[in-house]
């Protein structure tokens, strides 16, 4: 296998974009992404895009090919793939991307994410992001994601002691973050009262616990490590992947309060990676709601099971403290448009390495991501490092 590095990354700015079409958000990111990577479209040799749903948010389908097309790239005639593993969409065309570059089959390629949710009212929103569940055991008895998350934030806070107060830092700190964040929806702090007293979701979850519903696009372009350096000097490698399922239904799980999705696609990251957790100088979690922040700390084996709430309520996951969890204010805080999250998360763990994130940068060489679809039937991990 070929050492990889990201070469170059773009963004759209996270939230309600009327203005813009779903072709338009990743034409969007694509040409940032191109312009900071210095290349121009005739040197890309494969597009991976991770979607979840545009068929039912745009009713749009084949979105590999729409985007090579509205890209500029269809008479070139490349490669094109559309990945959907729903909310880990995005990082698992990071790493489908990642392979393609690692193998030798390609060398310069786009990983992208797209989403654009807001065309449609919350109720069909609710509906189709339920069916990352399980539709026949868990969506036609009704059960909505904050729902789901609610049963995980329910059990966890019975067997760990968790207070509510410790659950609502999690979005105070992230909301912190977002505040110094220019691409997220939520650029706003809040406090500890905004979370507690906002309204009641699902049973413990209230409103200030959930990401909200977004459009955004992010793209980031892979080449060999050996050939990075043509294009910018500062490559960020990658050092580790993991990817892992688990059972889709919640119930199906020996304990849903542990992802063992998440244990097992960051031992396997970290494994390849050759890193230890104190190596680690922040990860992008997937905090869909404020308890999964909770349990992805722990999971991913950064502190014990049942600690994270007082790490949390201690500041130690907050920017300057011991384990720095989303300096880009996470889903809570960026918004969460579903397939483009793992690619966001990718985007700011590079501008981190870089010493680009202006007013939340944290002094470190290595960082990672932890991108999550459902409930955890499917996590990706990846460590990156300054080449
Ligand atoms: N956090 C903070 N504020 C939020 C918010 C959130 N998650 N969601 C919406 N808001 C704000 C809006 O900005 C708006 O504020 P304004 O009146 O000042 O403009 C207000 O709340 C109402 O927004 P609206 O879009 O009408 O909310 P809603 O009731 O339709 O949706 C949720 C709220 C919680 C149901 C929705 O955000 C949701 O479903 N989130 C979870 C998404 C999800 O499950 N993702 C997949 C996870 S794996």
């Amino acid at each position: 296998m070929r050492e990889v590095a990201v070469i170059g990354v773009g963004c759209t700015k996270f939230g309600e974009k009327w203005e813009s079409s779903f072709r338009n958000l990743f034409v969007e990111a694509g040409a940032l992404a191109l312009e900071d990577a210095n290349i121009s479209g005739e040197q890309i040799d494969e597009i991976f895009v991770g979607n979840m749903s545009a068929g039912r948010f745009v009713e749009q389908e084949h979105i590999g090919a729409l985007i090579a097309d509205y890209a500029g790239l269809a008479t070139n005639n490349i490669p094109a793939t559309r990945v959907e593993a729903a909310c880990a969409s995005g990082g698992l065309s990071f790493k489908q991307a990642y392979t393609a570059v690692a193998s030798g089959m390609s060398d310069i390629v786009v990983a992208a994410g797209v989403e654009k949710m807001t065309d449609v009212g919350t109720e069909v929103t609710t509906d189709v992001l339920a069916a990352a569940a399980d539709r026949e055991w868990e969506g036609i008895a009704g059960v909505t994601f904050p729902g789901l998350y609610a049963m995980i934030a329910t059990d966890y806070m019975h067997r760990y002691g968790l207070t509510r107060e410790q659950l609502a830092q999690v979005a105070v700190k992230n909301h912190e973050n977002g505040a110094k964040n220019p691409n997220a929806q939520f650029q706003k702090p809040i406090t500890l009262d905004t979370v507690l007293n906002s309204t009641l979701v699902a049973d413990p979850l209230r409103l200030f616990d959930c990401s909200p519903v977004t459009d955004g696009a992010a793209a980031v372009i892979l080449a060999p490590l050996d050939r990075a350096r043509e294009f910018t000097d500062t490559p960020i490698k990658v050092l580790g992947a993991g990817q892992a399922s688990s059972t889709i239904a919640l119930h199906d799980r020996k304990d849903i309060s542990t992802i063992d999705a998440t244990v097992a696609a960051g031992n396997r990251a970290f494994k390849m990676a050759g890193v230890e957790r104190k190596d680690i100088g922040f990860v992008e979690v997937h905090d869909c709601f404020t308890i999964a922040e909770i349990c992805a700390i722990e999971d991913l084996g950064f502190c014990k099971k049942g600690e994270a709430g007082r790490l949390t309520e201690e500041g130690q996951t907050a920017i300057g403290g011991k384990i720095p969890i989303n300096p880009s204010g996470g889903l809570k805080a960026c918004g969460h448009p579903v397939g483009a999250t793992g690619i966001k998360q990718v985007y700011e763990t590079v501008k981190q390495l870089r010493g680009d994130a202006k007013g939340r940068q944290i002094d470190t060489e290595i960082g990672m991501t932890h991108n999550v679809g459902g409930t955890g039937a499917t996590v990706v991990c990846h460590i990156f490092g300054r080449a």
